[in-house]
């Protein structure tokens, strides 16, 4: 399978940087005179290839600045942006769609409303795909624009050009934290890269519940609060993630001892987002936090670049555009030397990623199977009615003890409530015993209900010694 970005965790930190140093070249050797952040010119780089951008959703920046990029490669590109002007109007399944576009195309970006619809897409197509935004999920190429920005900051503060200049950085997620994917993906390379995250978001916006929890189990990052912290933690900041040095440091790491925090002190940059309007049900009756002069007039603010993934709309003051903390506009014109640089590593122009990738972070066992237990997330692809008709539901068991189930496609987690085994048509409503099922014939469900539902019986006793580590037998 030919190597895509979905996830920001597709990508190591040091894939991430030798990603950064070609895009440094690329403005090294092309940038326009008195702009450093703008490509122009064309580079006869990828004169073979093309590129199809698949946009199922609004775009300006990404999908311009993909295409922008394609072209000062010296490549082609072809584009759907209009849904309904292709086939999935007709009922296209993402699975065949691809198939085909990856006959006409050497790479696909593409952005889609179904969370998890560019992992379905990354493992249909015969070529790379990448994620340019898969509803609420992740947008890992906007991180590495964002991840750019806050390098090239660091070097104009006279630290080293280098993404691990990004680790000790306090950086506030400010906004919509709940619906917009660009904050998810960023928070998950803070994380990895040892940054602090510092969460302010608008009222009923708050980080879901599966990126707190991916951020403490996939990257160990621990919630500091006002409970577990002495000293340190400003006032108006209710929690703030931090990684620790090495995992294992964890069983050692005493909050009280260890974060005085001192560092919180002062803000490194401040990321701010939109309300996703279109992502929520009723109106926003809530304040939602603006960002102008007189908010970055505060001390803790001195030294904080200021970003924003864009559009803007009233988070963002434009009273403080000149200001010379306001990094927005170059973030987004790093847009196209990220994007040319990742585009020419997938398609194995530049040897800045490996050909068998290393997993960012751990990996778990997988589940996978019809008939039981679903995600519980109806914005998820793997429950959309076209998707269903060849994707089964699929996770990782992220805690072994009592299971914990992670959407393989949209990382929304659930606990089971039932289990059985295939072979016997029986389940058990206590989750304690689960481990005693062979894999092959594992199924959960979310409760005893919707295994009677699928036509299981609730087994009558429990296993016998002889059992254990084999198949649940009831006689
Ligand atoms: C973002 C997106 O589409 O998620 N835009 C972008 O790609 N730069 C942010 C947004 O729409 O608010």
């Amino acid at each position: 399978m030919p190597r895509s970005v979905v996830s920001i965790d597709d990508l190591t930190s040091d894939e991430m940087e030798a990603v950064f140093q070609l895009a440094d070249r690329f403005l090294a050797e092309m940038a326009t005179p008195d702009r450093p952040y703008r490509v122009q010119g064309i580079a006869k780089i990828a004169n073979q290839s093309i590129l199809a951008t698949l946009f199922f959703e609004a775009s300006t920046r990404t999908r311009l600045s993909f295409e922008s990029a394609m072209l000062r490669l010296g490549g082609q590109c072809i584009s759907a942006s209009d849904p309904s002007q292709t086939s999935a109007s007709k009922g296209e399944t993402i699975a065949d769609m691809v198939r085909v576009v990856g006959n006409y195309a050497d790479a696909i970006v593409i952005r889609h409303p179904l969370e998890g619809a560019a992992r379905v897409a990354a493992e249909y197509a015969a070529v790379p795909v990448i994620n340019a935004g898969d509803g609420s999920h992740e947008h890992p190429t906007q991180t590495l624009c964002d991840l750019y920005t806050l390098r090239a900051a660091q070097a104009e503060k006279g630290r080293p050009r280098s993404i691990h200049s990004i680790k000790d950085l306090n950086v506030v997620v400010w906004g919509d934290l709940r619906h917009g994917r660009t904050v998810h993906s960023l928070v998950y390379a803070l994380a990895r890269l040892k940054a602090r995250i510092i969460p302010r978001a608008a009222p009923g916006c708050e980080l879901p519940e599966h990126v707190g929890s991916r951020l403490k189990r996939d990257y160990h990052c621990i919630p500091l609060t006002k409970e577990n912290v002495d000293d340190g933690l400003p006032p108006d900041v209710d929690v703030v993630y931090m990684t620790p040095e090495e995992p294992h440091q964890l069983a050692l790491f005493d909050i009280r001892m260890q974060t005085q925090l001192k560092g919180l002190k002062t803000v490194d940059a401040l990321y701010s987002t939109r309300l996703q309007l279109e992502r929520l049900a009723t109106n926003y009756a809530g304040e939602y936090p603006a960002v102008d002069s007189e908010f970055l007039k505060q001390k803790r603010y001195r030294e904080a670049n200021v970003m924003h993934p864009l559009p803007r709309v009233d988070e963002l003051s434009y009273d403080i555009d000149e200001d010379k903390r306001s990094m927005y506009f170059k973030q987004a014109a790093y847009g196209v030397p990220v994007r040319m640089a990742l585009i020419a590593s997938l398609l194995e122009l530049h040897p800045a990623l490996a050909a068998s990738p290393v997993a960012a972070t751990g990996r778990y066992p997988e589940y996978r199977r019809a008939g039981g237990i679903e995600c519980t997330n109806d914005r998820c692809v793997s429950r959309a009615a076209n998707e269903r008709r060849y994707l089964a539901p699929r996770f990782w068991i992220v805690q072994s003890g009592p299971p914990i189930l992670r959407c393989v496609y949209c990382d929304v987690e659930q606990q089971p409530g039932a289990y059985g085994a295939v072979p016997t048509n029986k389940f058990v409503a206590d989750l304690a015993t689960w481990q005693e099922v062979n894999s092959e014939d594992l199924i959960f469900f979310a409760g005893a209900a919707e295994a009677a539902k699928a036509g299981y019986e609730p087994r009558k006793r429990k296993p016998r010694k002889k059992d254990v580590g084999g198949e649940l037998v009831a006689k």
